[in-house]
Parts: C-alpha cells; sequence; structure tokens
C-alpha cells in the first residue's frame, strides 16, 4: 500500500455569471430558494475567474479559509452551509458505494483559499465565482459527482449558475425542501461566438444596501416584485431561451434591457426604496438607446445587478463602434491607455453623425475602465500542482 500523503489538495477555478433574467428575491432565506427562475450568461475567466484550492490533511485541527489572502470567519453561516452540505453529500455517496471511508477524508478538516484575478473593489460580484468554485472544488476533494446547485446555492443564490459554461438557467423549483431548484446548461459557450460582453466599470464604492437584504425588504414590500415573479418571469424565461436558441440578437437585447429596468423598477418599489444605478449609469442606459436609434436596429443592450456597473451585450462587429461611442461621451481620465481591459478592441473614428445623436456633455471619468470579454466555459480543474494556492503545510503560499 502507498504510504498516505499528508495534504490532498486540489485548485479549480469558476466564472462569473451575469443575470439576462434577473433572479431577486426568496421565498426561503435559509435554502435560498427563489421566487422566480433566471438566466445568465457565463463570462470568460480569462478576464474573470476565481480560483479556489481546497486542502485536507488528518493534521488540520480545525476548518479555515483564506480570501484574497486573508484569513476570514469560517464559521460563517453560508460557508458553514456549503460545507455541511458537500459533507452530507459525500456521506451519501460513501454508502451508496464502495469507497473506503478513509480515503474520502470525511473526518478530516480542510483549508480553503481563494483568490480573484479582478479587483473586488471593482465592484463586480464575485460570490458568484466564489461560492461556485468552493462547491466545484470541495467536490473534488470529497469525489462527489452529484448536482452541486444546492452546495453553491447555500452559499449565494446566483452562484449555481457559475457551476455552468454557455448560457444558464437556475430553475426555481416548487419543493418545499428545493431538490428542485436547480442550474441547468441551456448552450454551450460555443454556441454564440460571435457575442461579446463589457463591464463597464463606474464606481467601485461599496454599495449601500446589500443583495441578500435588499431582496428580503423587496419581497416584504413590493407589489411590483410579486407581480414580476408570477405573471412577467415565467414567460420571459421561455422568450429568452428561445432568443438565445436561435441567436437573435435584437430579441436578446431587448428582453436583457426590459428584465433589468424592470429589476430596478421593484427595487424603487421597495419600501424604504433601494437603489443601485448612479447618474452614470443612467448615462449609460441613455447611450445604449441612442446609439441604437441612431443605426435603427437594436445591436447593444446593458443590464444592472446590485450596483451602477453596467454590463453590455453586442455582437463582435459592434463593439469597437460602441466604445469609441463610450470613450466620447465618458472621456477617460488620466488612464487613458488602460482604459480599456481584456480582449483588444481596434480602435475607430467616430462619425459627426453619431456624435450629434449622442448628444452629450461629456463626463470625464464616468466609466473608470472597460473589461472586454466573451461567453465562456464553467469551471476548470488545475492540473498542474504549481497552481494550489495552499503550500505542503496546508497554509497560504506567499504571495
Ligand atoms: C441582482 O446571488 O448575490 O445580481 O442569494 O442573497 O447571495 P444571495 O444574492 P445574490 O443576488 C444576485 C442578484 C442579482 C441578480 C442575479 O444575479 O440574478
Amino acid at each position: 500500500m502507498a504510504p498516505e500523503k499528508p495534504v490532498v489538495a486540489v485548485t479549480c477555478t469558476a466564472p462569473v455569471n451575469i443575470a439576462v433574467i434577473k433572479y431577486w428575491g426568496k421565498r426561503d432565506e435559509d435554502l435560498v430558494l427563489p421566487i422566480n427562475s433566471s438566466l445568465s450568461v457565463t463570462l470568460h475567466q480569462d478576464q474573470l475567474k476565481t480560483t479556489t484550492t481546497a486542502a485536507i490533511s488528518k493534521d488540520f485541527t480545525e476548518d479555515r479559509i483564506w480570501l484574497n489572502g486573508r484569513e476570514e470567519d469560517v464559521e460563517q453561516p453560508r460557508l458553514q452551509a456549503c460545507l455541511r452540505e458537500i459533507r452530507r453529500l459525500a456521506r451519501k455517496r460513501r454508502s451508496a458505494g464502495d469507497e473506503d471511508p478513509a480515503a474520502l477524508g470525511l473526518s478530516y478538516k480542510v483549508h480553503v483559499a481563494s483568490v480573484n484575478n479582478f479587483p473586488t473593489a471593482a465592484g463586480l460580484a464575485s460570490s458568484a465565482a466564489g461560492y461556485a468554485c468552493l462547491a466545484y472544488t470541495l467536490a473534488q476533494v470529497y469525489g462527489v459527482e452529484s448536482d452541486l446547485s444546492e452546495v453553491a446555492r447555500r452559499g449565494s443564490g446566483s452562484a449555481c449558475r457559475s457551476l455552468y459554461g454557455g448560457f444558464v438557467e437556475w430553475q426555481m423549483g416548487e419543493r418545499a425542501d428545493g431538490k428542485d431548484s436547480i442550474a441547468r446548461q441551456v448552450a454551450p459557450e460555443s454556441h454564440w461566438p460571435e457575442l461579446r460582453v463589457l463591464i463597464l466599470v463606474v464606481s467601485a464604492e461599496k454599495k449601500l444596501t446589500g443583495s441578500t437584504a435588499g431582496m428580503r425588504t423587496s419581497v416584504e414590500t413590493s407589489p411590483l416584485l410579486r407581480f414580476r415573479a408570477e405573471s412577467v418571469v415565467p414567460a420571459r424565461m421561455a422568450e429568452m431561451a428561445r432568443c438565445v436558441r436561435e441567436r437573435d440578437f435584437p430579441g436578446f437585447a431587448q428582453l436583457t434591457m426590459k428584465d433589468s429596468n424592470q429589476f430596478h423598477a421593484t427595487c424603487l418599489d421597495t419600501f424604504p426604496p433601494i437603489s443601485y444605478l448612479s447618474d452614470t449609469s443612467r448615462r449609460v442606459v441613455h447611450l445604449v438607446h441612442r446609439f441604437n436609434a441612431h443605426h435603427g436596429q437594436t445591436k447593444v443592450a446593458y443590464t444592472f445587478d446590485a450596483g451602477p456597473n453596467a454590463v453590455v451585450f453586442a455582437l463582435h462587429d459592434t463593439v469597437p463602434e460602441f466604445v469609441a461611442a463610450v470613450r466620447h461621451c465618458f472621456p477617460p481620465e488620466s488612464n487613458g491607455d488602460k482604459f480599456l481591459k481584456g480582449l483588444p478592441v481596434p480602435p475607430v473614428p467616430l462619425s459627426d453623425e453619431l456624435k450629434a445623436v449622442l448628444d452629450v456633455d461629456p463626463t470625464p471619468g464616468g466609466v473608470k475602465y472597460i473589461i472586454a470579454t466573451q461567453v465562456g466555459p464553467g469551471p476548470q480543474i488545475l492540473e498542474d500542482p504549481h497552481a494550489h494556492l495552499l503550500g505542503p503545510d496546508g497554509l497560504p503560499k506567499p504571495a
């Protein structure tokens, strides 16, 4: 028999996702069950990803976690729910199968280290990628092969959609125990190769109202949210899936904007009201509609989550002109050369006609920078042992 390895470590990466039919509101806070289904686009990990190493060893005396190099409280309820859930699935598998119980290391404590390749300060939702990565990495460590929706969802609802690449729906389910509240791929990342995603980073400020607290107040007070969940979203889910399947960009774009707008309307209908958009966000909305009007067709769409950053969808041949329009409306302040990150976008001149249609007083620095990306794959396992964020002693490697 081979000698027992002191530390078993696995490292994985997981993507960020952006919803085009929004999740807002829970029917069960503890199990993280939503009041409506949602649909998202998985963003490419070349630009945005979380990397997580999980390690187990009989020598570890307690569960521990480090996020972006800093040790965090492992007792956090959501983290505990994920750990409990993955260990439950591992135990279930063990009792059903032939695996040697000791090999599964179920009695061992776990160390977890996680880093993002994008600044948390950019205000981009990192919890979806973070909890999806945690669920996926722990599943490798414990040999769990079943659906991980529940593990990721208990961390953050939107995280279950980051378990897959391409276009993903989170079916709300009906059961009280949440067993049918799961994420499913609608189409793989290869399905729509021309689709591009631009993240317009507007502000690095910390938001006033977090999603969890915000959606709780909305569920309690907004009649519009109830109407949306019951009477609007079911048809929109079907229509959005059709737009994706048929690669109908104008249909996809219009529904994406309408659903973002309705989500923000339910926030305003919440009492006390919640507002996530800033003046710059509203300027981006205006810019997109003017740009589309100039072309006489819907070539660009915006969507906003619980913050002021805009996420913009366009087909690749529209991107250079739209980026030039953004530069025109929001002239970069100091970092002109670093204004555009991610996929290369060739510079193009802006026509006088389009400038006239945009009709704006430029807001210097309104958009801090743009990250250009595309649709990407789901979580990945990194086979290279150098990728581990934890050393052989189970502690974070020095950065
Ligand atoms: C506006 O998944 O962050 O981004 O389940 O409470 O952790 P919790 O909320 P979270 O909410 C995301 C809300 C949203 C819309 C979406 O991603 O669907």
